[in-house]
């Protein structure tokens, strides 16, 4: 097949690894007969460093032309000032709600070899297998009013949450089609104790669950689902939630993995279109010391095969490449390692493994 796909690497390390990921993409192409076309477009610190903006016109019009976008991470101490009035997280907030991307996947594994790595127990980690379905256009995020006023008593700051019916239906529902395709069953987490939004999401939960008999659908509060992700999250199978829980909940969730290097993330809506990227940040200490892992994002790139793309042998050989060069004890320095891989290193001992 032929696919057009757009590049956005931003900032810090982001170039670093997704090089590597287009590599692989390149790697894919060739082996199973496809053909991919990539442009390189600018957002977050250095869209705002050459534009004033940080997601220019060109850079949302591109990706609304693409097929898929590949993402690597944006922001540095650079453009950090919060009081700043352009800042590179618009850049990715303003592309998630300008392509529709309400859905946020993140699927969250263990490796057995590296359970070491992580600062939980190895009997905490051991079996973990779920995927994070994060609402991405709602709630705190976006919601109006939002801003700061003067008052004779001082500054006020407002931030909404709001969520409708619609929004909440069709995250939900995604997510029982998701748990169907998995092991039947369903986290809704929420705060239905204290907020309105959160009664109306489990209403709707338990409503469109009676269309999916054959998947248990529990429901549990984001407080106590805290401290199960590090207690017991092997007993999770999907998550569905609201943007900000899910937000905080999978970076909690990748202590999991070990590091935070290794997880993928997709941003789906109605279409195909999707936007991929590693759930890492930009991470300005390691950028262009070639030492950054490029794994999560080689992971996002199969992610984009899979759901944009509907290459699934090709996702299924990337993700087995990624799985058999950690077991052949090929790392880098993030994964505890004496002899650690740099970035390019890693990229090319996943695609000998192809
Ligand atoms: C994420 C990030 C973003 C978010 C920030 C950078 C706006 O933390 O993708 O999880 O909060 O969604
Ligand atoms: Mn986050």
């Amino acid at each position: 097949m032929k696919a057009n796909i757009v590049l956005l690497p931003g900032d810090g390390i982001g170039p670093e690894v997704v090089n590597e990921a287009r590599l692989v993409l390149d790697a894919v192409a060739a082996k199973f007969g496809h053909e991919f076309q990539y442009s390189t477009h600018l957002l977050g610190g250095c869209a705002i460093d050459a534009t004033g903006t940080a997601m220019p016109e060109a850079t949302l019009a591109a990706c609304k032309a693409a097929a898929a976008v590949l993402l690597g991470a944006v922001g540095g101490p650079k453009w950090d000032d919060p009081q700043s009035p352009v800042r590179p997280e618009q850049g990715l907030l303003a592309i998630r709600k300008g392509l529709g991307l309400y859905a946020n996947l993140r699927p969250v594994k263990a490796i057995p070899s590296l359970a070491k790595l992580s600062p939980l127990k190895p009997e905490r980690v051991a079996g973990v297998d779920f995927v994070v379905i994060r609402e991405l256009t709602g709630g705190l995020y976006f919601g109006q009013p939002k801003g700061r006023t003067q008052t004779p008593e001082g500054e006020r700051a407002v931030d909404t949450l709001i969520y409708t019916e619609h929004e909440i239906r069709r995250i939900v529902r995604l997510g029982f089609e998701l748990a169907r395709k998995r092991r039947k069953f369903l986290t809704s987490i929420d705060k239905a104790n204290v907020l309105e939004s959160s009664r109306l999401w489990r209403k709707i939960a338990i409503e469109i669950g009676k269309e999916y008999p054959d998947v248990k659908l529990e429901h549990q509060l984001v407080d106590s689902a805290a401290m199960r992700l590090i207690t017991h999250a092997a007993q999770f199978d999907v998550i569905v939630t609201e943007n900000m829980f899910g937000d905080i909940l999978t970076d909690e969730a990748a202590v999991l993995a070990g590091s935070l290097g290794l997880l993928p993330s997709a941003s789906l809506g109605e279409g195909t279109l999707g936007l991929y990227e590693p759930i890492h940040g930009s991470a300005p200490d390691i950028a262009g010391k070639g030492i950054a892992n490029p794994t999560g994002t080689i992971l996002s790139a199969a992610m984009l095969l899979r759901h944009s793309l509907g290459l699934e042998k090709e996702a299924a050989a990337v993700e087995a490449a990624v799985a058999a060069t950690i077991d052949a004890g090929k790392l880098t320095a993030d994964l505890g390692t004496a002899t650690p891989l740099n970035t390019t290193q890693m990229g090319a001992a996943i695609r000998e493994r192809l």
